[in-house]
Formats: C-alpha cells, structure tokens, sequence
C-alpha cells in the first residue's frame, strides 16, 4: 500500500519533512524542485503512516485505496516519476531540517512590512512568524479590499482545492502579531517613505499581474484580449468586473500553452451549469451562457516535449465533461534523439503519451479544445473585429544547449473571431523602488533589492514572489523563494544591516480608511453566506463600494 499525491499538490512541501522514510520527492533542497510540475510519493519507500496527509495545505494527498477513479491516473504518475532513473536513488533519512532559537540582544521586536498579501506575501509572513526566539511585527498591506492575491484571483473556479491552500495563508493572517492593512495602497494611502522609517524591513510581494505582449501586428484588434484580463475578469477582480468578452463566435484562439492558456480554454468551454456552482464571478457566468464558442485551439511555438502545462492540467482539460480534447497525431512524434534526451522514463515524456492517448478519442461533445503545437502567430487578421490569426509554422533546433523554435516559411491562416495572448505574466514597477523593466522585475540578489546602478544592496528593502524571480512555478514555489527572502533579511537583522527606525508612530494612524482582519472577515462571512443559498463555496463581491458597505457592517 502506498500514498499517492493527486491533482491539487501546490508543491508546498509541508509534507516533505514530516516523511519518516524520505519518500516525497523533489524536496525543495533538490534541483528539479524549481521546475517540478508537482512532488511524488515513491510507492516503494512510503509506510503509508499518513503523515503527510494531515499536513498537506490542500487536501492533494490519498492512500491508494481511496483513490477515486478521477485520480486513478495519479498512482501511475507518482510511479513514473521514481522509475526514472534520474530520480531512483535518495537518501531515505527524514529531511527534518533543525530549528534555530534566536538570541538576540535587543528587546525591540522586529518590525516588517509586507506589501501585497499572495501567497509570497502569506508564506514571508509566516517564515517570519515562525522564528523562535524573536519577538516581530508582521504588518501586510493589500490595496484591495480582499487579501489572497492569485489564491483568488488566478487560479480557476473549478478548481477549488487548489483554493483550499487560501485557509492555510488565513491562518497566518490571524496569528497573533499579525496585522492586515487592507483597502491600503502603498502609494495611494501610505507613502513608501512612511514604511521606511517606520518599519525595520520592507518585503515587496506584488505579484505580477500584467501580461507580456505578442509584438504582432493586429494585437490591439476588438477580440483580441490578454489572458490575464480574461482570468481577473471570470475571477471577479474589481479593477476587471467592467470588462466585456463578447463570446459569440464559434472559435476562439489562444496563444500560449501555460496553464493559464489551459484554464482559459477550459472555461471557455465548460458547461455554464457547472461552473454555476463554482465561485466564478456572476457577471462572467452570465456572457458565458451566452456563449457560443464550439472550439478554443490552443498554439503553442514548440513541439510537445516543451509543453508549458502541466500533466495535471492536461489531466484536467481531458476531463472536462462537455468537450472533447484534440490533437494531430503528426504533431506529437518525436525522434529517437528527442525520446532519448527527454529520458525514456521521463514525466515530460509521459505527458507526450498521455496527449497521443486522450487527444485521438472519438469525439463525443458538441465542443472541443484542441492542442496544436511548432506553430507561432506573426499577425492578428480582422476587418474591426478579429477574423483570423496567420500562423507560421516551426521546427525545432537546438541552440546553445537549448531547443528552440525557427520559422519553416509554411503558414496556415486560422479563422476564428476570438484570441487570448496567454504568454506570459509580467510585474510592474512600483514608485520609488528599482525596476528590470526587461525582466519585469525588480532587480534583486536572493531577495535583497539591488541598486541597479551601482549593484549595492539597498538596506532594509526586499523582495519575494513573482516580482522577484518572474512569473514561474506554482503556489508553493512561493514557499521555497520566501523563505530564501526572509533568510537575508534576518541575515541583515543579526549582522546588524537593518536601517534603525527614524518615526515611532504606528502607522495605523496614517491609514484611517484601511480595513483590518475584522472587516476582510464580514466580507467573507457574506461572500460565503450568499454562496450557501445558492449552494456555491461564495458568491464574490466585485464592487469595492460594496465591499467597503459590507465590511464596515
Ligand atoms: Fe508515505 Fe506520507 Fe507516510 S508518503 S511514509 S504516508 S508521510
């Protein structure tokens, strides 16, 4: 008997360390861990004492004889991942890493404001609150009403164990020397100066909520629209809820094959009666039971092998109960080189097989989600309104140790009345800080904020999440590359590098119109209240007028 992780896995690793034997893999101190699509359970090595289960922040882990039939699939892939042999040998010690109890000689707590409250916002403040021995004051700031970042507004409504890691980030929000600074904008309602001195570190987490463009000609055509706009606007973003996708064309395009291309395509054709029990946002139910897409095509510049979704995506699209999913089986061979370079074994080339398997069934829904790949849009066609996407198509050559995508000369005009540009998140700059703006990013050294003139560290100034590092890897990445954050900062505090406070003043009183954990808490007791009469997990406010009404009681 083994345990098995399933389709939620946030690759948080909260389970890895309370393994007796070691059989959870990648662990965060081991190099794949980055690129992970999610952590394994080796069958060989579990005892099955359940350990992890009790831990896991999102319900992902199942003893094999509960698996349902939904995740049956899981068992093969937590197997496939150890009979590789590139993963069949560790250490079978417990990875319990020691705690430190700090003993430091100042009484003065340590004060550090955290802004922006997503999951690399939730994860440095708890890293930060679970230190032994140091008194700190953890105050978050979020310039919506609402805390949670890409918990609620990034991932999907049918996915809503993957939300269930939301409960772990709200315990942290309610520990004791935590306070919430909600409807608070950096900027807008509290100046960057006024953290500066008042606060002995400040840790940037703002996410990165923009979208990288194409660069084509037609981009800016009616039709054509960012993913990310899409995604804010069915999750129910306030600075989205004005938004209107007229979905009354029968094919839509998306550009991109992350997971949020694949969310994107899922819910463009999920049936609108399931997602009416999800916490989707009304006004996005409402355009999508008008919809009448019948097939979203999802395009991506490289071959199979480099697919950006995960299995678990895959796993997910194939089984969305009212469409079919599509490939052509002549754009899934691979050579002999490729099959040996991505390892006969290899969780990349599962996924392969898992699309030449799902994706040639016989069709049996009036809608489809087809996956085309090796082709790159080079314009956006339409006449007022998009018409079609020109595609050109690629072949793969390596370069420098990388495989990328080079233009044939063939192209194929696609018709369609609808694109999404899913390429990418990108962060932006915020007053007052250093900004990458090639990287989208703020220029930083494992999470201490660098003058980019002078390459110096700017003391006191950090940074953690997408906003750091780029937009990669999934909710529990955000744990590992806090935690690296919150490691330099208290590298700072003992070598005595953090600046000194220069004003003494909470800065509650600068802040009069900000909602707390009391007004975030009748928020969603109301949220919640509403969603139980229509038998949903919440039906969500869009409206930060409304919010603000309801929050203040
Ligand atoms: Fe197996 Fe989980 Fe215990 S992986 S050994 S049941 S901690």
């Amino acid at each position: 008997m083994t345990h098995i992780i399933t389709r939620a896995c946030c690759n948080d690793a909260a389970c890895v360390p309370v393994c007796p034997v070691n059989c959870i893999h990648p662990t965060p101190d081991e190099p794949d861990y980055g690129t992970a699509e999610m952590l394994y359970i080796d069958p060989d090595g579990c005892v099955d004492c359940g350990a992890c289960v009790d831990v896991c922040p999102v319900g992902a882990i199942v003893a094999d004889y509960d698996l349902t039939d939904d995740f049956a699939r899981y068992e093969e892939i937590n197997a496939r991942y150890f009979s590789d042999p590139a993963h069949a040998e560790y250490d079978a010690e417990p990875q319990t890493p020691p705690r430190r109890v700090w003993d430091l000689p100042s009484a003065e707590p340590l004060k550090v404001a955290v802004v922006g409250s997503g999951p690399a916002a939730c994860y440095a403040a708890e890293e930060l609150m679970s230190q032994r021995g140091l008194a700190v004051q953890v105050d978050i700031f979020e310039r919506l009403p609402t805390p949670g970042g890409l918990v609620r507004f990034g991932v999907a409504p049918d996915h809503q164990d993957t939300k269930a890691a939301g409960s772990a980030f709200a315990r942290t929000l309610r520990r004791r020397g935590v306070r919430l600074f909600l409807n608070a904008e950096v900027g807008r309602d509290v100046s960057f100066e006024a953290l500066r001195s008042r606060y002995h570190a400040v840790v940037v987490a703002v996410g990165a909520m923009d979208d990288r463009p194409l660069g084509i000609a037609g981009e800016g055509l009616p039709g054509s629209h960012s993913a990310t706009e899409f995604v804010a606007w069915y999750n129910g973003h306030p600075d989205y809820a004005d938004r209107t996708f007229d979905l009354g064309h029968e094919r839509a395009v998306v550009i991109g094959n992350g997971n949020v291309a694949l969310d994107v395509a899922r819910i463009l054709v999920s049936d609108p009666e399931a997602l009416a029990r999800t916490d989707i946002a009304d006004h996005a139910l409402e355009q999508l039971r008008k919809s009448t897409v019948k097939e979203v095509v999802v395009v991506g510049r490289r071959g199979p092998l480099e697919a950006a979704f995960t299995t678990k995506e895959l796993l997910g699209l194939a089984e969305t109960p009212a469409a079919d999913l599509v490939v052509r089986p002549e754009e899934l061979r691979l050579s002999e080189d490729q099959i040996a370079a991505a390892g006969e074994r290899s969780v990349a080339l599962y996924k392969v097989e898992l699309m030449a398997e799902l994706g040639t069934r016989t069709p049996s829904h009036e809608r489809r989600i087809t996956l085309r790949f090796l082709a790159s849009p080079d314009e956006i066609r339409g006449d007022g309104w998009v018409e079609s996407v020109r595609l050109t198509r690629n072949e793969l050559v390596a370069d420098q140790g990388r495989t990328v995508a080079r233009p044939t000369g063939d192209v194929e005009e696609l018709a369609c009345g609808l694109v999404f540009r899913s390429v990418g998140y990108r962060g932006r700059g915020i007053a007052g800080l250093p900004f990458d703006e090639a990287r989208g990013i703020i220029p930083n050294e494992a999470g201490r904020i660098l003058d980019p003139e002078s390459g110096a560290v700017l003391a006191g100034l950090y940074v953690a999440g997408w906003i750091k590092r780029g937009p990669s890897g999934v909710i529990g990445t955000n744990k590992r590359c806090a935690r690296e954050t919150v490691t330099q900062l208290l590298a700072d505090l003992e070598a005595g590098r953090l600046p000194a406070l220069t004003d003494d003043r909470d800065v509650a009183e600068s802040v009069p119109g900000h909602l707390d954990l009391e007004g975030w808490k009748a928020i969603d007791d109301y949220e919640r209240s509403e969603g139980k009469a229509q038998r949903r997990p919440r039906v969500k406010l869009t409206d930060v007028a409304h919010m603000l009404e309801v929050a203040r009681g």
